[in-house]
Formats: structure tokens, C-alpha cells, sequence
């Protein structure tokens, strides 16, 4: 989504701006542009692609102002081009946006009676152009910015600021994420802590239907009301860490090596290794034996991590689990019986669905849960309880360690549900915690396959359509690893239950469509064979992901087979997401796509 910083300084702001919006670009952008208060006015540098073109744009004609607003934009209304990008401009005010202003139509109408002419597509200079006929009929500043965003309906996080005004800027925060840093007689806005980690990591979270005023060493927040409400200064953790890509090629790359140890930090969380217990947060706002169904909800790859939780719990802690995108999710109005679990799982904790999901079930007095990556994100406030996943910042747009974190986290919940609900002997408890406490070693010997993966990955590339096939928790693997190959090689995958294969899909089979089975030697494996029979019988490619008994088994010609380490059936999901993953990877990088920014996609949905 869009990225939003602001700076109200001592220095020519527009570089530090820009060197902040870097730090957003994992957000996925398409334009860029800065503002900045001058001394002839309000002045800006825009540029379409990347924020090399912004900077050579400021290095051809610099700005010098000490007050600025800066924005990464993704497109939703509107081509990606300088015209649309933002900072937007009316009269005497300068204005950047994220999100969707839904009755933006209806304004622009209004506006342009009023003689307001428009000069871009999108739906954000309706914004600027309101503050500045509210400025016209007489507002002050904070006034006119505060009817202005009454009069708005949608999604928005916006910071603006004013000719006149060196020392002012206003932000306000109806959706998607904004903070507010705390310098030393300075003050910064920006869409996460991530942008403000070079200036400060004191910051203060708006929340929804907020709005702010900030001058150099001041800061007032307000209701839509307009009366003062107290937000929590925090020191940000995440911010602090750097984030570079260290000696991969990669952002994607190297947290794909990451994963080993950040699973093991997330295991070590919530597991004894030791006592080989599970362990539940002190503060758990429900017992899991008086709970007799959950729900969860959440979107993309955190989806897909809900999906092999849903055998987990099922399997370990016999808990029935619903389970559903959340953009279906929160249109469905299901039913729910007051007193249940709601999951919520999102490595950035801001997807618009997934919130708009958690607020509903919070309406029908569920207990709500969420797995996240950012701690002190939406999602995680909004909840009544938080089980965080230790990943660390993930850059890269297409998540690798947060899914083994979020599995890593889910499957110690449902030890855990499984022990409370005597689902579970001490002893079988002791067993599946000595399993899962193997998950770092067996990754990092996935890791080492790297150079055979590759290998497939070159026949990955020559093709339109590739097709996934699982069984059991390898199902939703099947469904991630297309959802991975799709989005960062732009080749057609699909994934699918292998044995619902003929029930339609086979019809695709040919020489054309490689297949990539997921297949662990364990109880199902000889209906998985039966289906790979079924593909070779029709002249169909496969590329098998198995181990060594699964190949002996097997006993079929394949154009390939990787030979993973033998693992415990409860580790398959997270040590098999190494090689769907290092496939996706390899395919994209010879495919020679934006590997880290995809096109079209973005970090954090913020928008529905
Ligand atoms: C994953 O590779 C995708 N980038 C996307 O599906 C992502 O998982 C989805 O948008 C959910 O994001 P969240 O985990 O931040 O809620």
C-alpha cells in the first residue's frame, strides 16, 4: 500500500524524506513524490517507478524547506504516473493519502461546481481541494482540515500541511496505519514505525476516527468530535532494527534463511523445551477447555497458515475450526455462538479484511485472537489477546519467514488447546513438543537442497501453467506454493486437493503443465501415487517433493524428485514450505521480475 512520511524539521527535509520512503518501499509502490514549504510557497518533486527517479528529480532542482511531506503511491485511482503521484496541491495547501475515499465522486462533483479544477485522476485531490475551500470561507488550518475529513467516507491516512504554516502539519488516521515520531524540537508522521526508525523510536499510534495537530515540539490528537483524547507514547521496537539485505541478492532470499532462526525464536516463545510443555500466555483471556469451536480468518499466505492449523487443532486438540478468507469472512454474517475463539492471522496486522473480520467477530462477543508479526499493529491493539510471531521485520512483499512463524505459533497453540482439553496425555504432549522443537534443524538441511531446486526452477521457467497437488496439511502447501510461484514469477499456478484432480483439473494435464506434488512418505501417501499415476498416464510432467521412502514408494518415472530429510509428520508444513518456496524464488529471479516489489502488489492490503 501507499507510504506516508512527514517532517516537520531543523534541515532541508526533502532527502530525509526521501531516504524514509526507502524504508517503505516494501509496502510496494508504483510513484513517489515530496512537498515542501519554501520560501516562495508550497513546492514539490515528483516522480513516476521507483525513488531513484525522485531523488535525480531533487538532485536536478533541490527544495530547501524545513517542514515536508513525503508518499510512496500504490495505484488505486488513477495510472501510476507524475501526474497522479502525490503530494497533491490546492491553492495553499500540500496533501498526501492512503487508502480509498469512497464517495470521492460525489465531492469531486460538488468541487468542481465550486470552480475547482482538478489536475490528476485520483481520488485524493479531493481532500486538498476541500481543505482549501474551508481555508477560503474563513477556517483556520486545523478547522478547515478537520471538516474536510468529516466529509470524507472510506479508508484514509493522511498528513497535510499549509502555505502559510512553517510550523504546522495535520494528520489523521480512518484505516490505515499512522504514527506520530517524537524528535528533539522536531516532529515526524509516517504510515508505520519502520520510516521513522532514522529520526526516532518514540511514537505515538493514532487510531481510527483520529486527528492530530503537530508543531515542532507539540502534539494534540482529537476525535472526530473534536475533543482531545490521550494516545500512548511508546517506544517502537521493531523500528530499530535495520533492515538491509545483508549478502543475499534478496530481501526474499535472505529471510527465506532466516527462517531457521526465526522459527526457533518464535518455538522458544511458546514452547518448554525443556519440560517439552506447550505454554500459554498468563494472561489468556479464555481456557481452551471451555471453548468448542474457533474460527479464523485472515487472508493470502496468513490464510493458508489458518488452513494447516485447521488439521492441527482438529487432529491434536479435537477443536472443530471454521475456516474462510477474511474477505468472504466478513460479508457472510455468520452466526457465532457468544463465548467462542476467533483467530486472526497477519503479518502486518493492518489487512483491511482481516480487521473488518475481527470486528465483527468481536460484535458477536467472541474471544479474539490474533498471530502477528507487528506487535503494536491494528489488529494486535484490537485484540484481546496477542501471540506474536517473532519474524522480525519482513520485507520482502511476498511472505516466506512470517508463514513459518504464524505455523510455528499455531501449532503450539494447538499442543497446547490439545493438553487443556485432555486431548492430549502428558506423555503424547512431551512427544509432539520434542517434534516441533526439531523444526529449526530440519529447515536448515531443506535449505541445503537450494542448488537442486534451482535446477526445477529452470522448467518452471520455460512454461505458462504449473499445477500443485497435496493431500492433508500438504493441501494448503499446495495452495501456497502456487500462491508463491503466481505472485513473484507472474506464471500461472494453481493448487489444488490431489485427490479432487479428477474431479475437473485433470482435464489440463498435458506435456505442457508441469506438476509439483507435495508428498511426505506418511498414512496417505499411496492415494497421493495414485494420483501422480493418473498424470503420467496422460502424458503429464511431474515434479515430485517427497522423501526417501516416499521416492522408493513411489517407484515412477518424475522429471524430477527433491528428497527432503525424513521429517515428523506435525513438521511437514513448515520444513516443506523451504523448497515451494526456494522454487518460487529461482523461477522469479530467472524470470527476471521484481523479485522483492511484484508488480501490482503490495506489503500490507490496506484497502479492501
Ligand atoms: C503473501 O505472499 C502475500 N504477499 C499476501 O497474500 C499476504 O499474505 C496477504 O496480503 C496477507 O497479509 P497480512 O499477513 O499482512 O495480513
Amino acid at each position: 500500500m501507499c507510504g506516508i512520511v512527514g517532517i516537520i524539521g531543523n534541515e532541508a527535509v526533502a532527502p530525509l524524506l526521501v531516504d524514509a520512503l526507502k524504508r517503505l518501499e516494501y509496502r510496494g509502490y508504483d510513484s513517489a513524490g515530496v512537498a515542501t514549504l519554501e520560501s516562495t510557497g508550497l513546492d514539490r518533486r515528483r516522480a513516476e517507478g521507483k525513488l531513484v527517479n525522485l531523488a535525480a528529480r531533487l538532485d536536478e532542482a533541490p527544495l530547501s524547506g524545513t517542514i515536508g511531506i513525503g508518499h510512496t503511491r500504490w495505484a488505486t485511482h488513477g495510472v501510476p504516473n507524475e501526474t497522479n503521484a502525490h503530494p497533491h496541491f490546492s491553492e495553499n495547501v500540500a496533501l498526501v493519502h492512503n487508502g480509498i475515499i469512497e464517495n470521492f465522486r460525489e465531492l469531486k462533483d460538488e468541487l468542481i461546481a465550486d470552480g475547482y479544477v482538478f489536475s490528476s485522476e485520483t481520488d485524493t485531490e479531493v481532500v486538498a481541494h476541500l481543505v482549501a475551500r474551508n481555508l477560503k470561507q474563513g477556517m483556520k488550518p486545523a478547522e478547515a482540515a478537520r471538516q474536510a475529513f468529516k466529509r470524507l467516507e472510506g479508508a484514509f491516512a493522511i498528513a497535510l500541511m499549509f502555505k502559510d504554516e512553517p510550523n504546522l502539519m495535520i494528520g489523521a488516521r480512518n484505516g490505515p496505519p499512522l504514527a506520530v515520531g517524537h524528535g528533539e524540537n522536531s516532529m515526524y508522521i509516517g504510515s508505520d514505525a519502520i520510516a521513522l526508525a532514522p529520526f526516532t523510536n518514540q511514537v505515538t499510534y493514532l487510531e481510527d476516527g483520529d486527528w492530530c495537530i503537530i508543531k515542532r515540539n507539540s502534539l494534540q490528537i482529537f476525535d472526530t468530535d473534536g475533543s482531545p483524547v490521550e494516545r500512548v507514547k511508546q517506544l517502537s521496537v521493531g523500528s530499530s532494527l535495520m533492515v538491509d539485505k545483508g549478502n543475499h541478492r534478496h530481501f526474499m532470499q535472505k529471510e527465506i534463511y532466516e527462517q531457521a532462526e526465526v522459527v526457533s525464536h518464535t518455538l522458544s516463545h511458546y514452547l518448554d523445551f525443556g519440560k517439552c510443555e506447550a505454554r500459554l500466555p498468563v494472561d489468556m483471556p479464555f481456557d481452551f477447555s471451555k471453548i468448542d469451536r474457533i474460527s479464523i480468518s485472515a487472508c493470502g499466505t496468513a490464510y493458508l497458515a489458518g488452513l494447516v492449523s485447521k488439521y492441527w487443532f482438529e487432529r491434536y486438540a479435537r477443536l472443530p475450526v471454521d475456516i474462510d478468507i477474511a474477505s468472504e469472512f466478513r460479508y457472510r454474517e455468520m452466526p457465532m455462538t457468544e463465548g467462542g475463539l476467533s483467530l486472526f492471522i497477519s503479518q502486518s496486522g493492518e489487512t483491511a479484511d482481516t480487521l473488518a473480520s475481527l470486528r465483527y467477530c468481536r460484535d458477536q462477543k467472541q474471544h479474539i485472537g490474533s498471530i502477528v508479526n507487528v506487535h503494536e499493529s491494528t489488529i494486535a491493539r484490537e485484540s484481546s489477546i496477542v501471540f506474536p510471531t517473532l519474524a522480525g521485520p519482513e520485507i520482502g512483499v511476498a511472505s516466506t519467514k512470517a508463514f513459518t512463524c504464524q505455523l510455528s505459533t499455531l501449532v503450539s497453540l494447538a499442543i497446547a488447546a490439545g493438553r487443556a482439553r485432555g486431548a492430549l496425555s502428558a506423555e503424547e504432549e512431551h512427544q509432539l513438543v520434542r517434534d516441533v522443537t526439531e523444526a529449526p534443524r530440519y529447515i536448515n538441511r531443506a535449505l541445503k537442497l537450494e542448488s537442486e531446486i534451482e535446477k526445477v526452477a529452470h522448467d518452471l521457467a520455460k512454461v505458462k501453467h504449473v499445477l500443485y497437488l497435496g493431500r492433508d496439511t500438504s493441501y494448503p502447501l499446495a495452495l501456497e506454493g502456487a500462491l508463491k510461484l503466481k505472485e513473484i514469477s507472474y506464471i500461472h499456478a494453481e493448487g489444488y486437493a490431489a485427490g479432487e484432480l479428477k474431479h475437473g483439473p485433470i482435464a489440463l494435464i498435458d506435456e505442457d503443465m508441469p506438476v509439483v506434488v507435495i508428498a511426505p512418505y506418511d498414512r496417505i501417501f499411496d492415494k497421493t501415487v495414485s494420483n501422480m499415476q493418473e498424470v503420467a498416464a496422460r502424458g503429464g510432467r511431474i515434479i515430485l517433493i517427497t522423501d526417501e521412502k516416499g521416492a522408493a514408494a513411489a517407484g515412477m518415472k518424475t522429471d524430477h524428485t527433491i528428497i527432503m530429510p525424513e521429517v515428523p509428520e506435525i513438521l511437514t508444513p513448515l520444513v516443506y514450505a523451504i523448497p515451494v518456496q526456494l522454487l518460487a524464488y529461482h523461477t522469479a529471479v530467472l524470470m527476471g521480475t521484481d523479485v522483492d516489489q511484484p508488480r501490482n502488489l503490495a506489503k500490507s492490503v490496506t484497502v479492501e
